[in-house]
């Protein structure tokens, strides 16, 4: 339990904070995070909480600022999602946010507050290739050093990845965990949107997510949706609140499907689509690796 050093095997290693044998990001000067994430389960839910969830790098921070304008409706305040990641937050600190509260976790099924199948809040579920999510994650643990103080190179991350060696674990897991949702939870709502889909069609995401959680608005009002959470415009307006040692901003990197060719050899794409068949058996997810 506390700080561990993952090593790769390239002589690099990723600092993470291990609790109950799952791991979770560091984030420096935390107060008592270890506290924190145990306190999770406890946090006191109410029944307008809405959940954003997902693996990390598939499109929270997008999706999060979707469903905050929708059901705000103030397209003039700029708004960091990581405040709002339960994760981190003390509930305390939780207890004095304004209803409805729009919060966002990468954590399992099994880690959400119990509350929140108590109380049947909404939850929105995003899915996006796992490639590309593997080099989005890469990006995101070598430009955030005084997170992961991480400096490996792709070869030698990706085996890391594909093992579950990261914060929140194997993706693998995670798929699996969500896919179950359904049995495991059959009467907690929940709306799945795909990050290519988005990219392919942002105006009939948001659209669905404006009918799920009852927050229907004018065209209108989705196309200004639209245009305040294109890739360019949260780059411009947040780029700020995560930018690496060389000023780029962490979680707005290029916001593209097929990224991943860019860094898979066929070797590496050979073994992940093997590992992927022999961890994914019996869950079928049909993934879109290519922009249409
Ligand atoms: P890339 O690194 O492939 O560019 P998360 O929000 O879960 O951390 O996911 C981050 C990924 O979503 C990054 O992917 C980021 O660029 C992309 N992203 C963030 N905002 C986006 C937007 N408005 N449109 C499309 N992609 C976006």
């Amino acid at each position: 339990m506390g700080e561990v050093k993952i090593p790769d095997a390239g002589g690099n290693s990723i600092t993470l904070v291990e609790v109950d044998g799952h791991f979770f990001p560091r984030i420096p000067n935390e107060e008592n995070p270890i506290d924190v994430i145990k306190g999770i389960r406890d946090i006191t839910i109410r029944e307008d909480d809405v959940f954003v969830c997902a693996y990390p790098k598939c499109g929270t921070h997008w999706v999060w600022e979707m469903a905050r304008l929708l059901l705000s409706e103030d397209t003039d305040t700029v708004i960091n999602k990581e405040k709002f990641m339960i994760e981190f937050l003390r509930n305390d600190v939780l207890e004095k946010m304004p209803s409805p509260r729009i919060l966002n976790t990468h954590c399992l099924v099994e880690q959400l507050p119990r509350g929140v199948f108590e109380k049947k809040c909404k939850i929105i579920y995003i899915l996006r290739n796992p490639k590309d999510m593997a080099v989005s994650f890469f990006h995101h643990h070598t430009k955030l050093i005084p997170c992961y103080e991480y400096h490996g190179k792709w070869e030698n991350y990706l085996p890391l990845l594909m093992d579950g060696k990261v914060d929140y674990g194997s993706f693998y897991t995670y798929l699996k965990d969500w896919a179950a949702i359904g049995q495991t939870h059959p009467d907690v709502p929940i709306l799945t949107l795909v990050y290519e889909d988005l990219k392919e069609d942002p105006l009939a995401g948001i659209r669905k997510l404006a009918k799920f959680l009852n927050a229907e608005k004018s065209e209108e009002f989705y196309l200004k949706v639209k245009q305040l959470t294109s890739f360019n415009k949260m780059k411009e307006n947040k780029g700020k609140f995560y930018a690496a040692e060389d000023g780029s901003p962490v979680m707005y990197r290029k916001g593209e499907v097929g990224d991943w060719k860019n860094y898979f050899t066929v070797a590496q794409n050979e073994a992940f689509d093997r590992l992927y068949k022999e961890n994914m058996a019996g869950c079928d997810i049909n993934f879109r690796y290519s922009s249409k």
